[in-house]
């Protein structure tokens, strides 16, 4: 088939790679002139794992091409829509692109071309395109309007893409038998090659399949980080909870584990829009907020928790009178990407500032900029003369064997270790004589035998 994707942001460019792979002729158009430039020359705007790689090898074949303006011909089957909808200050999506696309289309859509949103929109969206659309003379039964939300995560979105866990296909319900079922005939040929289950739903069910998701797996995040402080209060470990709660078959154990809190563009952005379509629509909802509180509590309680570790030690040890210093390894809101949209460890770093401490930050990708902020190239050259490390992105390159403790022990000042990701043995710290602080973890003597026997690190 031949389509045309517009936006080339994670999504509109992971997918236009995969389906130029799978053997269509892909037109990516963004309206950033300079990125689709770079674009062509095979220069991603991002780090994704093996992007630049598909995105070249698909250039080379002549099926993948980026345009800076939507033009649309009659070879055109399909196109399909991956604009960004950030969020505004009241909690709403920003829709000013998609209307922008939606209008540029209206003028040129030809009989027979299909619009597919794979933009997160409210519900109600699709509709309102199919209407707009309409308004400008071109009929649902002539150009047919889907949604089709995208599952795909920063850092494996290729492979997401290629094996999505499901497909979902949001269709006008007052279509009727025949152009249902040659619709969908025409959605199957786009993805053949890609296998997963299938769900057809109407449109409003689609939009709030994607929205619903993502607001659950923060629910599940903010339930599990709200559990850990019962268990800080109790002496229980939360990895071992966690992992005795996940056993069950109907709860699992994905998105259990306890940390800083999510963040990234997708979990705080729907989940805000989500919470506003509930109000906007009058149905009471106080849940959605709840989730999104004890995320922004979860990240302030440890940053306040890590200071009070180091003072304390100060307080015993060092000349007082020294502004503390600080390492945060990791600045991206999780590993293998350099996205720090709404990432924990910003806020986290951010209180840490206001609060007058120096911050010494390093990470493999990710770089942010912030008055009284230090960034380094080197994660024990942020380290020098710290009172304290903070582990806030599980990189692989922090793992506890890749890290060399000793030298962590002998360029620091102090000695406070706060694993926000519960990825360290603390045991293995301590001989160190470091001071391990984890999340919802108890001190060591308390630690049970199953933790040890996971050998956790
Ligand atoms: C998410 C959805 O997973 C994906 O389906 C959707 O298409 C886009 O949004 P992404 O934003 O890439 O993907 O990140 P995800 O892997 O979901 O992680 C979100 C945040 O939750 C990260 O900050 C991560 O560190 C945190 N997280 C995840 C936890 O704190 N605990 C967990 O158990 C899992």
């Amino acid at each position: 088939m031949e389509l045309t994707i517009i936006g080339a942001g994670y999504v509109g460019l992971t997918t236009g790679a995969v389906l130029a792979e799978l053997g269509h002729v892909v037109t990516i158009v963004d309206c950033d002139r300079r990125k689709v430039d770079r674009l062509k020359e095979g220069i991603m705007p991002f780090y994704e794992p093996g992007l630049d790689g598909l995105v070249s090898d698909q250039l080379r074949t002549g099926r993948l091409q980026f345009e800076n303006e939507i033009t649309i011909t009659n070879q055109t089957e399909l196109v399909m829509v991956c604009v960004g909808t950030p969020p505004n200050e009241d909690g709403s999506p920003d829709l000013g692109a998609l209307t922008s696309v939606v209008d540029d289309l209206a003028k040129q859509l030809l009989l027979g071309q299909i619009v597919l949103t794979k933009s997160s929109v409210p519900p109600g969206t699709n509709s309102w395109i199919c209407k707009r659309l309409s308004d400008a003379g071109i009929r649902e039964m002539d150009c047919p309007v889907v949604s089709n939300p995208e599952f795909l995560r920063e850092g494996t979105a290729i492979e997401d893409t290629r094996r999505p866990s499901r497909m979902v296909f949001g269709i006008d319900d007052r279509l009727s038998l025949a152009p249902r079922n040659e619709l969908l005939e025409r959605l199957y040929e786009l993805y053949r090659g890609i296998h997963s289950p299938l769900l057809v739903t109407n449109w409003e069910g689609a939009e709030l399949v994607k929205y619903g998701s993502n607001a659950f797996l923060a629910a599940k995040i903010s339930y599990i980080n709200e559990l850990s402080c019962i268990c800080d209060a109790y002496g229980a470990d939360i990895r071992d909870v966690s992992c005795g709660i996940g056993m069950d078959p109907r709860i699992g154990p994905d998105f259990l584990k306890a940390g800083l809190g999510y963040g990234g563009s997708c979990l705080p952005k729907d989940l805000s829009a989500l919470a506003y379509c509930a109000e906007s629509r009058g149905v009471t909802s106080h849940m959605f907020e709840e989730i999104g509180s004890i995320n922004e509590r979860q990240m302030l309680a440890y940053a306040k928790q890590f200071l009070t570790e180091i003072d304390t030690e100060r307080s015993s040890k060092i000349n007082t009178e020294q502004k503390i210093r600080v390492a945060v390894w990791g600045i991206a809101f999780k590993p293998e990407t350099d996205d720090t949209r709404m990432s924990p460890a910003i806020t986290f770093m951010k209180q840490l500032l206001a609060w007058g401490v120096e911050v010494h930050a390093y990470d493999p990708m990710a770089i942010f900029s912030a008055h009284g902020l230090y960034l380094h190239d080197d994660p024990y050259a942020a380290l020098l003369n710290a009172d304290g490390l903070a582990v806030v992105t599980d990189w692989p390159v922090f793992a506890m064997n890749q890290v060399n403790w000793a030298f962590v022990k002998e360029t620091m000042r102090g000695s406070v270790v706060l694993d926000a990701r519960n990825i360290y043995h603390f045991g293995h710290l301590e001989k160190y004589g470091l001071i391990p602080v984890g999340i919802g973890r108890p001190l060591l003597q308390h630690q049970s035998i199953i933790s040890e026997m996971r050998g956790n690190s």
